[in-house]
């Protein structure tokens, strides 16, 4: 498998499942991820957070009430209790079984179906320690080898900063903070990073010009709908981020046979 770096050079634009092909599968379970590799998606984006007793897990809220059959704050669980909950029934009574996986799990999935993973880090608790959790994070990456396969996002960007202390190979991208109107390259300067995320909203031709400007590359969330893709296709974005990854590929596929 080539490195990421390798990889977007030679592709100027992808798609990327969000949460795994969240729209057809219960999100950030190994069901959903599987759903966007049969469907050939070159990268998976999960959200991760740490379980009490430090084990990387993957999961988007803060609390488990939505997308399991639990209830509770999600950092407050211990792995061996997380991982008894059903987290797949809510979407579909199909999908019942599913669990909470472990960043672990999804990674060597995902590495052995050469498939390039897109990890969001979670902001941390309230008292966690930033450090050691992102030196957990870090520590599987590294066992999965994966670092040069993975690209790291966050909204938290100390997180993304501290990370490259530990992890200095990696690659990370600043996921725009709702309503910071700083430019891309500003933010990237802050943070380290090489490239910039936002949302389909926040996809203006400013931001997009002066991240190209800077030698960011740019990724848009969450483009589901063709008109959505029209959207985002006036720009040169290079990973457009879908719960329905598969449709989305296709209809691009489609455009560039026309
Ligand atoms: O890729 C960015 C996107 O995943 C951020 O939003 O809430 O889906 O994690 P969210
Ligand atoms: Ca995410």
């Amino acid at each position: 498998m080539k490195p990421l770096a390798a990889f977007v050079r030679e592709h100027p634009r992808f798609v990327v499942a969000h949460r795994g092909a969240s729209a057809v599968a219960p999100e950030n379970t190994l069901a959903a991820i599987n759903t966007a590799i049969a469907a050939g998606i070159p990268m998976v984006e999960v959200d991760v957070q740490l379980t009490s007793d430090g084990h990387v897990v993957l999961f988007h809220d803060r609390t488990v009430g939505r997308t399991t059959s639990g209830r509770g704050r999600m950092h407050r669980f211990r792995y061996s209790e997380l991982s008894t909950l059903d987290a797949g029934e809510w979407f579909d009574p199909t999908y019942r079984g599913e669990r909470v996986p472990l960043l672990e799990e999804a990674l060597r999935l995902l590495r052995s179906a050469k498939t390039y993973a897109s990890i969001e880090i979670k902001p941390p608790a309230e008292g966690e320690n930033l450090p050691t959790r992102l030196e957990r994070i870090a520590a599987v990456v590294e066992q999965c080898q994966m670092t040069e396969h993975a690209l790291f996002s966050s909204f938290h960007h100390e997180s993304l900063r501290l990370l490259r202390q530990i992890l200095p190979r990696c690659h990370t991208a600043a996921i725009n903070i709702p309503g910071d109107r700083r430019a891309p390259s500003e933010i990237a300067r802050a943070v380290g990073c090489e490239a910039f995320v936002c949302s389909l909203r926040e996809c203006t031709r400013w931001r997009v010009e002066d991240a190209l400007a800077a030698g960011l590359y740019v990724g848009v969330y969450t483009v589901n709908t063709v008109a959505q893709l029209e959207r985002v296709l006036r720009y040169p974005v290079t990973a457009i981020v879908s719960n329905n990854p598969a449709a989305i590929q296709r209809e691009l596929a489609m455009r560039a046979t026309e």
